[in-house]
Order: C-alpha cells, then structure tokens, then sequence
C-alpha cells in the first residue's frame, strides 16, 4: 500500500509537462520555432546561422559521415573531424603488421600521404522541405494503407528524379516524420573521395574500451581526421589523383576557451531512431521482455567469447570488433531498461494515456490507445520471436554463412562459434513455441533426441547439415515471421499516424519533435554534470589526471602509450581536459557530431551518452540524460603532443 502511494506521488509530480528541459531533436529548417528558447538559455546566433538556403550557414559544415555516423568540416581545404570509432573501419583497412594504423595511429605528413577510402562518402545537405502536399497528391480517403504507400512511393520518385537529374552527386530522399502525418524532402550533395589524415592510436581513441563505454567517468580521445576531396570545379568526384581538398561553403571554427558548467551547447548532427511518443505497451515489453531476454542472451554470448579472448592474443584481435560490437547495444539496453524502471515511464505513460482517453470521448481518437495496447498484444508473441531468430540463430555464424553471408575466415575461430551454436540454438528451442520453428527443425532435433551438443558436432562436421539448417531457419524466417511482423507493426504505424495527431490536440501548449530517423537534427542544453545514485554527483568535466589514474600496462582497456605518460610526468598538462557531459538529446548516429558554444565554435565532438540516461530512446529525464563529448582541446593537445601533427593547425581557425 505505502508503495501505491509512493507511486501515486511520484506520478504527480512527473506528469505535469512531457516535453522537460533540453528535451528534443529539432529539425533545422523549423529552428526559428526554437530559435527564441536557445537565445533564452545563452545562444547568440539566429536561426538563420544554423539553417539557410541562401547563405551560408553551419548546416553546410556537418556531413553524415558514412552511413551511421556524422562529421564536421574545420577548415577551408575540406578537413574534418568525426569519432574514431566512426573511422575504425577505414583505419583497420589500412592497417598491417608492418604499420598499424589502429595501435600507433596514423598521420599523414603531406597531403599526398593521405589515404583513399573507396566506398566511404559524406554527404552534405543542400535544403530540406515539406513535400506532405505532394506525396500525397491524389490521396483519397478510401485508401489501405498499401495504396497510400505506393502512392507516396510513386510521387517521392518522381520529385526525387526531378532533382536528381541534376547529377553532380544530387542525392535526394523523402522521410516520413510523426508516423506519416508529415513527409520531408532532403537534398543532399555526396562526396565520394574521402581520405584519411589522421588517427590517434587505440589506446588513446578507443582508451577504456568496453570497460568505460557508455560510462563516466570517460577519458576516450575518440576522433579521427579525414579530407573531403573533389574535381577542380569543387563538385564530387571519384577518387582521382587530380582531384583538389574540397572548398566548403563554410566550416567551424574552434574555440579555446574550454567550457565549463552551466555553458550553453548545442550538437548539430544526425541521430538515428527515437520511439518518444510510443503506447505504454511498447515501452513495457522493451522493459521486461526485450531488453532483459536480449540481455541474457548477449551475456552468454560475450562470456564465451571472452573465454577463448582471454586465452590467445590472437583470438582477441580476431574477434574484438564483433565483441564491441556485440557488448555495445547489451550494455545500453542495460541503461535502458534500469532507466525505464527507475523513471516509472510505464505508469507514467498509462497515466497519461487515461487523461488522453478522458479528453478524447466524442472525437475521432476515442478508444486509441486500446486499439493500441490491443495490437500490441496482438503483435508481442511472433515480434519476440522475430528477435530471438535476431539474437540468437542469426548470432550463429555456420547459420549465417548457409544462408549466404559472407564469414570472413581470418576472423573466425570456430570453437567459440561451436559453444555460441550449442549455447544460442538451445535457448532458441526452449524459449519458444515450436510453431514459430521450421519443420525441418523440430525433426532433427527428434533425430538427436533434443541433444545439442550431437547435433552441433554434425553440423559442423557436415557442410550439407549446416546448410539445410540454415536454410530451413532462414525460409521460416523470412516466409512466417517476418511478414507477419511488417504487417502487425504496419497497423501500429496506422494508429500512431492518428495517435500522434492526437496527442498534438491534446497538448496544443506542448513543443513536438519528430522521432529521429537520421536527418539532420538540431539538439541544444547546456554542460552539466549529474547524479548517477545517491549521495553521488559527476562532475561534468574530466582531465588527463584521471587517464594516469586509470592507467594500468596490464590491463587492455587502460595501457596508455608511454609517450602520454612521458608527457604527463613532464609536468604542465594535469589539467587538460579530456571529455565533458551535457544535456543534449542524441542519440546513435550522433557519433561524430560536432558540439558547439553559444557563438556557434566548435567545442567539442560527440562520441557517447551516460549508461544511467540511455532510456532518452524513449523517454528524456533531464536529471539524468547526459551525452559524452570529446574536449576539442584534448583533439589537439593529442595532434600537437602525440602526434606531431600540429601543422595541421595551419589550416584551422581558432578563437578563444
Ligand atoms: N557507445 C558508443 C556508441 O554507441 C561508442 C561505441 C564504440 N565504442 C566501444 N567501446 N564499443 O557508438
Ligand atoms: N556512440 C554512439 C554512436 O555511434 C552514440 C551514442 C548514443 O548516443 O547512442 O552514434
């Protein structure tokens, strides 16, 4: 009863406004609509300084970098900066035993010694606009909702092929915001000849590795350096020994003059994918059911790994990329699911959905949010299917490489894939209910008396077996699974299109943003520490004193290279900062992307969030939603200090 009442409270005083300070990812072409609240909290620019389409503007100095990541031009020769994880890739391509670029870092003395990455391009945006009219141009009420989808997917193609006419690297796409209630256009320009400058040794890029990722405090010099190139006539080009650094319409400058709390920032760049107008329902099944089964799965996937990482240096080279990228969801979902706890997000929403249907009698939104919660749990029993065949037959690699995918054989060590297979297959067949298995499953699975262990060692004893396995996984997938989630989540997208409408007359008072879907997005807070637990407050700052802290030669994620510790013991640089925190709201996607002051210099490159503050997906708590940022200062004491590199600075613009 007391906890009731507890509850009760604590939904009082949490319901009052949904959107709560520093909330939000705003679409830059809207920015006046914020533009008077950013002045408020200390910016100094207009709204037109971060969007325009006749002049230049800080929009013309971000670029998604790759295909998840986002980059920001720094000086007039096409120079940018975005996280080293973002680079990883390229850096490893490059990389051999005679000169690894991941352990000693890279720097290219002369323009001629930067090095071409084929495939990897930027693209930056030239304008973006609501197109909503236009793709739905001939709409008709009567419509199924496939009807709608070709159409808009049939008039997006042809304004899309009007501009891309142009040619010149015009790449376009048409993005759905709130559910499809809104459709924007994007126009971009895409540079294909993108190369390499510099790089931080790992111990410095990827310092505190899996051990301090998501946390602080964190010491990560997470950056790399690349050069956007083009023809003479500045426009894209492929890669040609001809071709000149490209000049940007604009780019950052840097500032200096460090940042300290209660500073305002803001980070211009592209987060991937929010769900912060979800039914209580969603939220609750990522809750209790996704995120911890994903958990427990990962875990036991990561521990076997690590078994055989821990016994030879060269299975820890072989599989520490997976491993990374294996731990870094299983430990956000970790953050998320605590967060969604702590923060009573379900009751919380529940709540809010019972006024919502209080308000709603008599309109057409009446009786929504049951529809809602009533596909969901429609859709929740094959939806979690469809992620156990994700995170566990497909985490299989002899499974993934019968269904035709390419397994790369230098990074494959196959006694960890035998335990994954035994380990994963199992907890597959006793999770779920054997409709959601192929035939061919279920009758092997007689054939070896239910035992794993045999029927592994003839799978992997015998190419045939292997193959009809994966094949009979993949078809069942593929034929009774996925379809039937596409179709129960196309209805859930149905009534959100309406329940979004919703919402928005329902909080007429109330600022909305669209989800994230990796468009360019503007978020703005200020640095600011916060309190992960009781009795306990971060500081939003932290220093090269506490990478000597950390500093261990026998533990991986903490072996610094000897010259920073040379450095350090010279005296001078105690202080230097490293990283800071601040209320931005970012997401994935977000890697890379510039942090800049209220005069709108470059302060900082964005790299992380806090662990305690991941459930901003979902929902944002300004108490404890934090992202991580790479002191821009520390970028060039590590150029100048460790790299020698500091002729690069030539190039840049620096104010204080
Ligand atoms: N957590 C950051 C992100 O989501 C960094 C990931 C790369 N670093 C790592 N230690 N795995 O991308
Ligand atoms: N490291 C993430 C990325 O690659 C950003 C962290 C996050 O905010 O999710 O985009």
């Amino acid at each position: 009863m007391k906890r009731r009442l507890l509850a009760a409270a604590l939904l009082l005083c949490m319901t009052a406004p949904l959107l709560k300070a520093d909330e939000g990812m705003w679409l830059p072409a809207l920015i006046s609509q914020r533009i008077g609240d950013m002045q408020a909290k200390g910016f100094k620019l207009t709204a037109e300084d971060i969007y325009s389409v006749n002049q230049a503007s800080l929009k013309d100095a971000v670029v998604l970098f790759g295909s998840g990541c986002t980059g920001e031009l720094v000086s007039g020769e096409g120079l940018l900066f975005t996280n080293h994880h973002c680079g990883y890739s390229y850096i490893q391509r490059h990389s051999s035993v005679e000169h690894d670029y991941l352990k000693d870092g890279f720097w290219a003395l002369t323009r001629a010694d930067e090095l071409p990455n084929p495939g990897l391009t930027v693209r930056f945006l030239e304008r973006m606009e609501d197109v909503t009219a236009v793709v739905l141009k001939g709409y008709k009420a009567k419509m199924t909702e496939d009807q709608r989808q070709e159409l808009v997917k049939k008039n997006a193609r042809k304004l899309r092929d009007q501009i891309e006419k142009e040619g010149n690297g015009i790449k376009t796409s048409v993005e759905a915001l709130y559910y499809g209630n809104q459709y924007f256009l994007f126009v971009f320009r895409e540079y294909r000849d993108v190369r390499l400058v510099g790089a931080p040794p790992s111990s410095i890029g990827k310092f505190g590795g899996e051990t301090d990722n998501w946390m602080w405090p964190r010491h990560t010099g997470d950056f790399s350096i690349f050069r956007i190139y083009a023809g003479p006539d500045n426009l894209p080009a492929d890669y040609s020994v001809d071709n000149v650094p490209y000049r940007p319409k604009k780019f950052m400058k840097i500032s200096t003059a460090g940042v300290k709390e209660g500073d305002f920032t803001f980070v211009y760049g592209c987060p991937g994918s929010t769900q912060e107008y979800v039914h209580s329902e969603a939220v609750r099944y990522i809750q209790d059911v996704s995120d911890p089964e994903k958990i427990a799965l990962r875990t036991a996937r990561l521990n076997l790994m690590k078994k055989y990482m821990d016994q030879s240096q060269a299975v820890r080279i072989q599989y520490s990329s997976k491993y990374a990228s294996v731990a870094n969801a299983w430990k956000k979902w970790q953050g998320e699911e605590k967060g969604l706890r702590k923060n009573l997000v379900v009751p919380v929403k529940q709540e809010y959905e019972k006024r919502f249907e209080e308000w709603a009698v008599g309109t057409r939104y009446e009786g929504l949010t049951t529809r809602l919660a009533q596909l969901y749990a429609a859709r929740n029993p094959i939806y979690r299917a469809y992620e156990y065949y994700n995170e566990t037959v497909r985490a299989v690699e002899k499974i993934q490489k019968g269904m035709g995918r390419v397994v790369l054989a230098k990074d494959y060590y196959q006694p960890i894939d035998e335990e994954i297979f035994v380990a994963m297959m199992e907890a597959f067949d006793k999770a779920l209910d054997d409709s959601y298995k192929p035939a061919y499953f279920l009758e092997t699975r007689a054939e070896f008396g239910g035992n794993m262990e045999v029927w592994k060692d003839s799978v992997f004893a015998n190419p045939e077996r292997a193959k009809a396995l994966a094949v009979a996984l993949d078809k069942h997938y593929s034929q009774q699974i996925a379809p039937v989630v596409k179709e129960l989540s196309q209805s859930i997208t149905l009534l959100y299109r309406d329940y979004m409408q919703g919402q928005m007359e329902f909080e007429p008072q109330k600022a909305f943003y669209p989800d994230a879907n990796l468009t360019l997005r503007v978020a703005y807070g200020k640095v600011e520490g916060y309190q992960p637990l009781d009795a306990v407050y971060y500081r939003p700052v932290s220093t090269l004193k506490g990478i000597i802290e950390k500093d261990n030669p026998d533990i991986f994620d903490y072996n610094i290279p000897q010259v920073l510790r040379d450095i350090y013991a010279r005296g001078g640089f105690q202080d230097q900062p490293v990283c800071f925190l601040a209320t931005n709201h970012t997401t994935g996607g977000n890697s890379g992307s510039p942090v800049l002051n209220a005069d709108g210099h470059l302060i900082g490159i964005n790299f992380d969030r806090v662990w305690e503050g991941t459930m901003s997906d979902l929902v944002f708590d300004p108490e404890i939603c934090r992202n991580i940022s790479l002191d821009v200062r520390y970028l060039l004491f590590v150029i100048k200090e460790v790299g020698h590199a500091d002729y690069l600075f030539n190039e840049m613009v620096f104010v204080n």
